[in-house]
């Protein structure tokens, strides 16, 4: 569990040193060169289960194992793991709970934008150092990615697709050739063993910074699917709700299970464009009502309840949340939320009071 301390998010290998001890101690598999476990009890740690002490590991990923069985075995091999998916799917999130089971540092990150340069994928310099003495070890400041290289550590690129495709190539070298070369100083950084590169893209961004298809080539990709059902989807939220909940000190989620399964609801009747039984069509937002939407509407709510009701989570309190993920387009996505409003929330058995709520919002 998320021990209490000031830092707002420890990351996964704080958070969950002591479920990573254990299962180092347990774990009798043959560990690859430099990582800090087997795959075997990698996949436990994402997945969950108990070990033969009686520490119980969390379950991080909710889904299919077999989908993080072929991402843990590629991050053993000498291609790159990309994860990808619409947004929401929990890219990020594998990515870094893999580096902190494989590497026990999940750090190594280079956020992909724009804006992102050469420099953080090869390296840079320290100018006050390089005009004093010229180029230099001191001098050379290396990027997430060469120090994963010399290191044998996993290095996280976010969002690759978003990084301009001159960038994207220098990539290519890392994962083919395993070496950086530093011309300046004449050396080069060679990979150890134990490097690889974890990188998430989102595939609605399809188009913007298209991977170039020798750079596809060093990748074996992995599709992160929306959940499956509606149970999956609301046993996803409350269990992320409950982690968020507990270090912001926010009531306890228990009582919240019916919102939870009335925001899930909503969002998979809206983003399938159906209701649940199939008979009523419905007109999509244009947002992404992700997984990861519902999870902030959820604990939006819950800190409503927590400050300015009585502590339990009702209709009232996500309802403007539930508004403000839904409507992103003021004029099309009111009119698709106030159709489903009327045609499919204000008939349901048992949903008046979040009908009433949902309306008031809405006017
Ligand atoms: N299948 C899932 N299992 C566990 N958590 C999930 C799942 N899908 C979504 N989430 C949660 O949704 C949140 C957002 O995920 P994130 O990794 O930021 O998405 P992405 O990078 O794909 O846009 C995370 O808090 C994550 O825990
Ligand atoms: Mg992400």
């Amino acid at each position: 569990m998320t021990e209490t301390t000031a830092v707002l998010r420890p990351h996964a290998e704080e958070a969950f040193a002591g479920e990573l001890a254990a299962l180092a101690a347990a774990d009798d598999r043959p560990r690859p060169v430099n990582w800090a476990l087997s795959p075997w009890a990698v996949v436990t740690y994402l997945m969950g289960g108990t070990l033969p002490d009686g520490t119980r590991i969390v379950p991080k990923y909710v889904g299919q194992r077999r989908l993080v069985e072929v991402a843990v075995a590629t991050l053993a091999t000498d291609r790159g793991l990309l994860l990808l998916g619409v947004p929401g799917t929990a890219k990020s999130w594998v990515s870094e709970h893999l580096a902190a089971a494989v590497s026990g540092d999940s750090t190594l990150l280079v956020q992909g934008t724009a804006g992102t340069a050469e420099e953080a994928i090869r390296y840079g310099w320290n100018y006050a150092q390089l005009l004093a003495h010229g180029p230099s070890e001191a001098a050379l400041v290396r990027s997430p990615v060469m120090t994963a290289m010399a290191e044998g550590r996993i290095a996280r690129i976010e969002e690759l697709t978003r990084i301009p495709s001159d960038v994207q190539d220098a990539l290519i070298t890392v994962l083919s050739e395993k070496t950086l070369p530093v011309p300046e100083l004449a050396t080069e950084v060679q990979a150890t063993r134990g490097f690889n590169v974890i990188a998430t893209a989102n595939n609605r961004d399809r188009g913007v910074n298209e991977l170039s298809s020798a750079l596809r080539r060093r990748f074996n990709t992995v599709v992160l699917p929306l959940p499956a059902t509606v149970a999956e989807e609301v046993e996803i939220v409350s269990r992320r709700v409950a982690d968020l909940g507990a270090s912001l000190d926010l009531p306890p989620v228990d009582s919240a299970a019916d919102e939870i399964r009335r925001v899930v609801t909503v969002f998979r009747e809206l983003r399938e464009g159906a209701t649940a039984d199939g008979r009523t069509a419905l007109k999509s937002p244009s947002g992404t009502l992700s997984t990861a939407e519902a999870i902030s509407v959820v604990t939006n709510g819950l800190a409503l309840a927590a400050h300015f009701g009585d502590g339990l989570l009702s209709p009232g309190d996500v309802a403007a949340g539930l508004l403000g993920a839904v409507v992103k387009d003021p004029v099309s996505d009111r009119v698709a939320w106030t159709e489903y409003l009327e045609a499919v929330v204000r008939e349901r058995d048992g949903w008046g009071e979040f009908y009433r709520a949902c309306r008031e919002v809405t006017a």
